[in-house]
Order: C-alpha cells, then sequence, then structure tokens
C-alpha cells in the first residue's frame, strides 16, 4: 500500500457495527447510520447487512451513490433549498424512500411543487431545534404549522420529527452528557405530545449520533438512531469519557510513511492537511509512545519524538489516528479494507466530494 492511504480494520470495524445495532435492538429503537461519516456505499451495505434500516445523508448528491449501490431508506437529515436540489431530491424519490427535513414553510410548498413535478411522494420531518442553535424551528407551535402544510400539499407526508443535538456528542463527561441527553429527549416528547394532541402523531423522532446513542436508544422518545462515527471512532471522540456499555474501537487509519529524519528528536510524515484535517485537532499515532504529531503541513506530518524513544527509521510505516473521520474521509478516493493484515478489499468512497 502506498501512502498516505486510509485503512480500515475490519474486525473493530464489524466490532462497532454490531455493537451499536445491538445497543439498538435491544431497546427496540431503529439504527439509521449516518453515511457523511464514510461516504462510502460499501460501509453502508454492511451496515444494511447487519440490521440498519436505511442511511441518513446530510445532502442531495450526496444520496447519489448510495441509491445507485442499492439503499432504498434515505433520510436528509438537512433542509434542501433551491429549485435544482429539489428536483434532484423529486427525482431520487421515485427510486428509493427519501425523507427530508423542513423548517421554513416556503420551502415545504417548494418540495410540493418538486413532488408534483416528478410524480413523487416524499416523507418529510420537522426539524426541532433542541438546543444546538442551527436549523430548524425552535418552539411546538411553529412545529404544528409545519405539520399542517405538510399535510395540506400534495406529493408530501409529514412522518414526524427530527431532534439532532450535535454539540451534546462530544460532551466529554459521561454524566454530563447523560443529564443534557434528558434534557434534549424531554424537549423532543414535549414537541411530539403536543402535535400528537392536535392529530399529528410523530412516527419518527430522529436523531441521535456517536456519543449519545447511549442515552437515547434507552429513552423512549427517539424512535431512530443517526449515528455515523461508532463505524470507525476518531480522536475526538477518543476524548470522550464511555463509561457505559457501549465500547467501540477505532478501525480508521491513516497508514503514513517516515519521509525525512532530520534529527533525533523530530521525524517527518508523508501525510498532512491533505490526507486529514485538524478542526477537531491533530491526529495521533496509534499506539507508539513516544511519538506526538506536533505540526500539520501541506504534505507534511511534523512529528516529536520523546527523549529514550527509538527514532522510527526512514521509510517506516505508521498508523495515524484521524481526529475527525468525516471531512477526512472526504480527502480520500478509496478505503482500504484490511482483516490481520491483508487486504481484503478496496472501497470506492464514492460520495466523496458530493457536497450539494
Ligand atoms: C444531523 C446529524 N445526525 C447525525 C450525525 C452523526 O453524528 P456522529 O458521526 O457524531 O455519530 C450528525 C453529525 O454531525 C448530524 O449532523
Amino acid at each position: 500500500m502506498d501512502t498516505p492511504c486510509l485503512v480500515l480494520d475490519l474486525d473493530a470495524f464489524e466490532h462497532n457495527l454490531r455493537s451499536m445495532q445491538d445497543w439498538a435492538d435491544r431497546w427496540d429503537v431503529a439504527l439509521r447510520p449516518h453515511a457523511k461519516a464514510h461516504k462510502c456505499p460499501e460501509v453502508a451495505l454492511r451496515q444494511a447487512a447487519a440490521g440498519a434500516r436505511g442511511i441518513c445523508v446530510q445532502k442531495v448528491s450526496e444520496a447519489l451513490p448510495f441509491v445507485a449501490a442499492g439503499i432504498r431508506d434515505i433520510h436528509i437529515s438537512n433542509e434542501v433549498v433551491g429549485a435544482a436540489k429539489l428536483d434532484l431530491l423529486a427525482a431520487l424519490a421515485r427510486q428509493a424512500r427519501i425523507s427530508v427535513c423542513v423548517d421554513h414553510v416556503d420551502n415545504v410548498a417548494d418540495l410540493s411543487r418538486a413532488a408534483s413535478r416528478h410524480g413523487a411522494r416524499i416523507d418529510v420531518l420537522v426539524e426541532l431545534d433542541v438546543g444546538q442553535g442551527r436549523c430548524g424551528v425552535s418552539s411546538p407551535t411553529a412545529a404544528l404549522e409545519l405539520a399542517r402544510r405538510i399535510e395540506s400539499l400534495p406529493g408530501l407526508r409529514f412522518a414526524g420529527l427530527q431532534a439532532y443535538h450535535g454539540s451534546l456528542q462530544h460532551r466529554r463527561g459521561h454524566a454530563e452528557r447523560a443529564a443534557a441527553c434528558r434534557e434534549t429527549a424531554a424537549r423532543a416528547k414535549e414537541c411530539a405530545r403536543i402535535l400528537a394532541e392536535h392529530d399529528y402523531a410523530c412516527p419518527i423522532v430522529t436523531g441521535s449520533g456517536t456519543g449519545t446513542a447511549e442515552f437515547d436508544a434507552p429513552g423512549g422518545v427517539y424512535t431512530e438512531l443517526q449515528a455515523g462515527t461508532y463505524a470507525f471512532m476518531d480522536g475526538d471522540y477518543g476524548d470522550n469519557e464511555w463509561a457505559g456499555e457501549l465500547r467501540l474501537r477505532n478501525s480508521l487509519f491513516l497508514l503514513s510513511t517516515v519521509m525525512s529524519t532530520p534529527s533525533a528528536d523530530r521525524i517527518v510524515l508523508d501525510a498532512g492537511l491533505k490526507s486529514t484535517t485538524i478542526e477537531c485537532g491533530l491526529p495521533r499515532l496509534y499506539r507508539q509512545p513516544g511519538l506526538s504529531y506536533v505540526a500539520a503541513n501541506d504534505e507534511h506530518g511534523v512529528v516529536r519524538v520523546a527523549a529514550g524513544t527509538a527514532t522510527p527509521a526512514l521509510g517506516s510505516k505508521l498508523l495515524l489516528v484521524p481526529s475527525h473521520c468525516d471531512p477526512t474521509m472526504n480527502l480520500h478516493d478509496t478505503l482500504v479494507a484490511l482483516r490481520g493484515g491483508v487486504v481484503e478489499g478496496i472501497w470506492p468512497i464514492a460520495a466523496r466530494g458530493l457536497s450539494r
């Protein structure tokens, strides 16, 4: 394998798929893994084979390679605005069950027109802002108005609520994360209750992620978990406190080569910003005590060698754990799937760059 290249430890990956699926099954909630974490149809097919209900994507174009690979149930966990995107969404809804989020009445009308143009039927979820401060309506009254509008227009069906809270995922302390999840779930529950009171029952309440699935699955509010990173894990999630039953392993690594050994205390790897992103911190050396990745340039990764640690030889290969798997996957064309050091497959990251 030439470097830098992304590699997947299949044993750890399969352990992660089984662990999250078992967790969802145990609490009788569906797992709908977020494919924005991997952008790789081979991964989605394995998640489906393990029992996932379907997948999430964040952008309409991102859905294309997954539909082509045979995934037939896709939730776009985001608002979709603009004629070209809505046309693509409605066209896809002729080939697969597609659901999407809304938080504005004008968008509902545009969605309905696109559905009518294509003779499609689209499931629509109202996005509720449960504290993240991103998209979503902030009150049950606004959610109710949208639900009414959805049900009144052709080609659309009200399917429930999305209540995702991204900033809770990396709240480090286990107990602190658990308490915050209870608050979030209470807001989603209250909104669903008010909708049901007005005859808009929510068959789906979707949300959650790798950091909160542990608390959201047993809570009795969410019907679906959207965890994505759980399949790989990454440096940022590695910094969370994992004190519960869900134990996930690092399965995704960036293989790199030592391309320079300027001094006993410094080596340089061939993996920099063009192969791993650093918005969640620098990548970490995997199981290499005494070696710390300290600076990422475009094509160079500078590693400090602690006193008393042997300096890795020129040409040797080292594994890095990316700090944030989603944008790192988006930098690569392929994922090399390994078991016990043997290549079992080279999987295209087919949705790479599909961000429209
Ligand atoms: C709407 C939505 N759902 C689910 C996720 C999955 O989160 P994670 O990869 O942390 O499990 C994300 C991630 O940003 C998201 O934006």
